[in-house]
């Protein structure tokens, strides 16, 4: 990561190979070389246990409104601790985003999606860096690939914004854009406060740290013959300390880790889907988890998320707060935040899992 002069735009050094176009192949994938399609073929699929989707476990559905309300807080509050603690995940609902902002940012995507692919181009990614339309994490001709696109843009602070990766078409993209990130991160300083209140730390600690927001619009073309053998979006965790998730339209694909399974997510209508990242799971001393999680794709249908990552700002050290560590031990080593995203990034390239695995103090 360096700091360029011009707009002082934080620069995320990916060394991002270029590799092709997604949605393009999905269009004649029936004509595809088998070379090329075998980049996207992986055997791990066949073996990955997947629970169904009427299991028994349900993720936690924390009603924001409740949290806002005086006489059902407590109550509600509890949810979100058992929520953090034990699930890493949970939907989020009548979370005060409005419906116009959302309904507004679909729209201009589903338009964004539909233009050809040199106006979409138009926004791609430049050499090594992964700001722009294109794909992450890239780093070998060799490498197994994943079955989307992506659209990665810094939101939040306002002056980082490089409005060059920011599609001018349709042309209200950039307002609708910026009305969904104003309001996400609304909403999520005001989970974070919650989060800290429950931890028994001042409120705004969190929120304080977590200057930054970044969004990754997430792109899954269908794929008729072989989408039980590709997958969307690789096993991960979440480098940032809180992810709001949106899933632009109803295509199940979302599957997250528990129990040692995949359980698919269906988010509910007007949900957002919320996760705690590794950030947070090494501020909070490891008592908030970081959860993995991955994307599959689907036979017939495209399907399209936004993730708004909220990340500690640039200026910011990583590490377990002393309020939490208290009198305890830390497990996590601290790190300032340009070093932070060095090793989320050189570990994205090498491992492709979690990156926290790094910092833990006496493994
Ligand atoms: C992500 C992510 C899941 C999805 O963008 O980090 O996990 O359902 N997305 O698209
Ligand atoms: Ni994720």
């Amino acid at each position: 990561m360096e700091t360029t002069e011009a707009n002082e735009r934080p620069k995320i050094l990916g060394g991002c190979m270029k590799t092709r176009n997604v949605q393009a192949l999905a269009a004649d994938h029936n004509t595809l070389p088998a070379d090329i399609l075998e980049r996207y073929i992986r055997p791990e699929m066949a073996v990955d246990d997947v629970l169904l989707e009427n299991n028994s476990e349900e993720i936690p559905v924390i009603d924001m409104s409740r949290l806002m309300d005086e006489v059902s807080r407590d109550e509600e509050a509890s949810k979100l601790k058992f929520a953090c603690e034990d699930w890493g995940f949970f939907q989020l609902v009548n979370h005060g985003v409005p419906e116009k902002v959302i309904d507004e940012l679909k729209e201009d995507l589903m338009r964004f999606y539909d233009l050809p692919l040199e106006k979409r181009e138009e926004v791609a990614q430049l050499p090594g860096d992964l700001e722009g339309y294109g794909q992450a994490f890239i780093a070998s001709e060799e490498q197994k690939l994943d079955w989307a696109d992506m659209l990665y843009l810094f939101t939040q602070p306002p002056h980082f914004r490089n409005y060059k990766h920011w599609p001018s078409q349709p042309p209200s993209f950039r307002d609708s854009l910026e009305n969904y990130s104003n309001a996400t991160q609304k909403v999520a300083h005001c989970i974070m406060g919650f989060m800290a209140t429950i931890l028994g730390i001042k409120r705004e600690t969190i929120s304080e740290i977590h200057g930054s927001q970044t969004v990754r619009i997430n792109y899954y073309p269908p794929c008729a013959n072989g989408h039980d053998k590709m997958i969307g979006l690789s096993p991960h965790s979440d480098g940032c300390g809180l992810t709001l998730l949106l899933q632009v339209n109803p295509v199940p694909g979302l599957q997250i880790k528990r129990n040692g399974k995949w359980l698919p997510i269906m988010p509910l209508p007007g949900a957002l889907v919320v996760n705690i990242g590794d950030a947070l799971e090494i501020l909070t001393n490891g008592r908030y988890k970081s959860i993995e999680h991955r994307a599959v794709i689907n036979a017939k249908e495209e399907r399209i998320s936004i993730a708004a990552l909220h990340s500690p700002s640039f200026e910011k050290t990583v590490g377990p707060l002393a309020d939490i560590v208290g009198k305890g031990t830390p497990l996590f080593k601290s790190v300032t935040m340009p070093e932070y995203v060095k090793l989320f990034v050189s570990k994205k390239k090498i491992y492709g899992k979690k990156m926290i695995e790094l910092l833990k103090l006496n493994p």
